[in-house]
C-alpha cells in the first residue's frame, strides 16, 4: 500500500502556541507534528511536514507534492475561506486530501464557514484539536488502504 502522507499548514499555523488557546489550545506546531508523526507511524504511515505563511509557496508545494507523497492532510488556515489559487493547486496535485481544523469552524465566525477546498476533500475533520489530525490520518489511511485493494 502507499503510505505517504503530507501534512500541510498554511498562514498562520506557525503561531500556533501563541493563539487564543481556547480555539487553538497550547500545543506549538513542533509539539502538534510530534505528536501526528506518533499518530501516523502508529497507522504505518509515512509522514511529512511543510508550513509556509506565503500562499504562493502552499501553491508551489501543492504542484510538487505528488512528487513525494501519496495523500494530503491540508490545514491552509485562513486562506481556506477564500484562496481559489490554494484550491486550483490542490486540484493541479490530484491527491487524495482530508482537510483539517484545530478549531471548531463551523461554530465560529460565519466567514469560517466556508471552505473553497472542501469538495475536494474526502472529508473534513474540524474543532478536535490535535486529535482531529489522528481522524484525518484514518481517513486518508483507509482510503489509501482501499485503493491498493
Ligand atoms: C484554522 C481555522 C481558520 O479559520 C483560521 O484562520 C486558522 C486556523 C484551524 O485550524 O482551526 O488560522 O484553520
Amino acid at each position: 500500500m502507499r503510505n505517504r502522507v503530507a501534512i500541510l499548514h498554511g498562514v498562520n499555523l506557525d503561531t500556533l502556541g501563541r493563539r487564543d488557546p481556547v480555539h487553538y489550545g497550547s500545543l506549538t506546531l513542533p509539539e502538534l507534528e510530534v505528536q501526528v508523526r506518533r499518530f501516523a507511524r502508529e497507522l504505518r504511515l509515512e509522514p511529512s511536514f511543510f508550513q509556509t505563511n506565503h500562499e504562493g509557496e502552499f501553491c508551489e508545494e501543492l504542484h510538487a507534492v505528488a512528487d513525494y507523497a501519496d495523500a494530503l492532510l491540508l490545514n491552509p488556515g485562513a486562506w481556506t475561506h477564500y484562496s481559489w489559487a490554494i484550491r486550483d493547486a490542490l486540484e493541479v496535485s490530484g491527491l487524495p486530501a482530508v482537510e483539517v481544523h484545530i478549531s471548531a469552524v463551523e461554530d465560529r465566525e460565519d466567514w469560517r464557514r466556508v471552505s473553497v477546498i472542501r469538495d475536494l476533500c474526502l472529508a473534513t475533520v474540524q474543532g478536535k484539536g490535535v486529535e482531529g489530525y489522528r481522524e484525518a490520518l484514518e481517513l486518508a489511511h483507509d482510503h489509501l488502504a482501499e485503493a491498493a485493494r
